[in-house]
């Protein structure tokens, strides 16, 4: 069965069992994984790993693209496997160790970590495991529904391990566009200027003989978890479709607006499940995660382009993409996630961002990581390569949270992921702020006005009011700041009552 996909013969007698090839990984090693937003993730060795650490305790420092699917962090967190974790992660028995301290996760930018690997800041892989689709005849490897970190995973480390996926179509096979930038300080540009581009190759090339292992599994991908929009998130799509009309009319922006970027989760898919019904045509993406969305605008018609680094797709939209991939495929590119949001490019293309807020505040410092400013949620991701470079910066949040408990507008955010600086566009499905051009006060009063809750609107108005009336550029009064946050944690409100 694996023969065909297997097209390097003397890589043949390499096949092994997920157990055989995980007792290459020891104990302190740094591991490289496939796998970015539940797509494409190496599944048969890191399940083959945690069986083995029940028997035999070892532990592991483990860098991905971003999160994995299958449960896969569940399972080696429960085995122990995982002293440090980066860059991004989903799973909620994770999130717990990483909150409870048992964990040490590095939350970064998910286009800096193999720029820092390049450039000796963090250590290289002892071993990558990278799942794949088919290895060529040059022993290359042809990734499955992401592309990651797989590829400088695979090019750093010493020795790969190889999974092949049966459950992938093998028409994925020239999907990819794998571009490794040259090392500093002679870099030249990425040389790409339209979305459509394509740079590099279609497999990532490494010498044949680092592949120490083979393994053949068939897990499919485990289904994406986006809800369905509703009528909040259908609020926000809607005040975003008139902004963006009000950008057209002016000028700024053509028809086809410019190339989007949409964050992970339900609130971002909606978003752009709202584009389906707008009045614009000839839609490109630039991003990171191509959700159902993506091949939702593509059946409208609304799409022209797609580029990405995974696709990630629900029960609904995964059977009838990946079995027709023709369909789509002259129309979609995945790339490494360092060119899916190098901040060059994200400035050359004038992306236009999307991503999802946890919480704002009166000025527009966002919160996308840290409830109540200290429990990490999931990561940055790449919001931040986004937001800082992007053409509009936007974060969209529904206004409250938690039945009502939770204002996700609040005086002063208890953690800062993307500043004031970075943060052009806020949206709610109260209505819409622009923050372009405007001054800490005048944002405030934008953001008062347009995107809070009802319930939270008057206290926030009476803060802001007081905190006027002290002074300052962006003025607060200190000891009230976080008073809603410290009531949440006391009292699992925000405000009394
Ligand atoms: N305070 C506390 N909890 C909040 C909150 C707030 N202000 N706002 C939302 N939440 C909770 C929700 O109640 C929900 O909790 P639950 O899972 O227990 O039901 C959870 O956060 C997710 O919120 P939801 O409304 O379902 O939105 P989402 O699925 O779109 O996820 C983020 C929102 C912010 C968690 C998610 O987008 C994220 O992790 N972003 C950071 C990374 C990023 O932006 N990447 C973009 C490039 S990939």
């Amino acid at each position: 069965m694996y023969a065909d996909r297997v097209r390097q013969p003397s890589l043949l007698d390499k096949v092994m069992t997920a157990a055989e090839a995980a007792a290459l990984i020891e104990d302190g090693m740094t591991v490289g994984m496939s796998g970015f937003t539940r797509a494409g993730e190496a599944k048969a060795v890191p399940l083959a790993l945690a069986e083995r650490a029940r028997q035999a305790p070892l532990s592991i420092s483990l860098m991905t693209g971003a999160s994995l699917g299958n449960d896969l962090d569940k399972q080696l967190t429960e085995a122990g496997v995982l002293a440090r974790r980066m860059p991004f992660q989903v799973d909620a028995t994770l999130r717990k160790a990483i909150n409870d301290g048992r964990v040490m996760f590095i939350d970064q930018h998910l286009s800096e970590t193999v720029e820092q690997l390049r450039n000796h800041q963090l250590k290289k892989p002892d071993i990558a495991v990278i799942e794949a689709v088919a290895i060529t005849e040059q022993g290359h490897i042809v990734p499955t529904t992401s592309v990651g970190n797989s590829a400088s995973f695979a090019i750093f480390a010493e020795r790969v391990i190889v999974e092949i996926n049966l459950a992938h179509n093998p028409n994925l096979q020239g999907l990819h566009d794998i571009y490794i930038p040259t090392y500093r300080p002679t870099r030249t540009p990425i040389p790409l200027t339209r979305v459509d581009d394509r740079i590099g190759s279609t497999a990532i090339p490494i010498p044949a003989e680092k592949i120490v292992a083979i393994v053949v599994n068939d897990q499919p991908d485990s289904p994406s978890t986006v809800l369905p929009p509703d009528v909040e998130t259908q609020a926000i799509a809607d005040h975003l479709i008139a902004f963006f009309q009000r950008e057209v009319d002016a000028g700024r922006m053509s028809n086809s607006l410019g190339p989007l970027q949409a964050g992970i989760g339900s609130i971002a898919n909606a978003v752009m499940c709202g584009l389906i019904h707008s009045p614009f045509e000839n839609l490109s993406m630039y991003s990171e995660v191509l959700q159902d969305s993506t091949f939702d605008l593509f059946d409208a018609g609304k799409l022209a382009f797609a580029s990405g680094s995974s696709i990630t797709l629900s029960a609904r939209r995964n059977a009838d993409v990946f079995g027709n991939l023709e369909r789509y495929k002259e129309r979609l590119v995945l790339r490494p996630q360092e060119i899916s949001n190098h901040p060059e490019v994200v400035r050359r293309l004038g992306i236009i961002g999307i991503n999802t807020a946890l919480e704002f505040d009166l000025y527009g410092n966002v919160n996308s990581t840290h409830v109540g400013g200290t429990r990490m949620m999931n990561g940055i991701g790449g919001s931040g390569d986004f937001a800082r470079n992007a053409h509009l910066a936007i974060f969209v949040t529904k206004s409250i949270a938690k039945g009502g408990a939770v204002s996700s507008v609040v005086p002063m955010v208890s953690h800062v992921d993307h500043s004031e600086h970075d943060v052009d566009i806020l949206v709610t499905e109260q209505g819409l702020a622009d923050l372009r051009g405007l001054a800490p006060r005048e944002r405030a009063r934008a953001v008062i006005d347009n995107c809070v809750h009802p319930d939270f609107r008057g206290p926030l108005g009476d803060y802001f009011e007081r905190a006027c009336a002290r002074g300052g550029h962006t003025p607060h009064i200190l000891r009230e700041a976080l008073q809603w946050h410290i009531n949440l944690e006391e009292t699992g409100r925000m405000l009394a009552g």
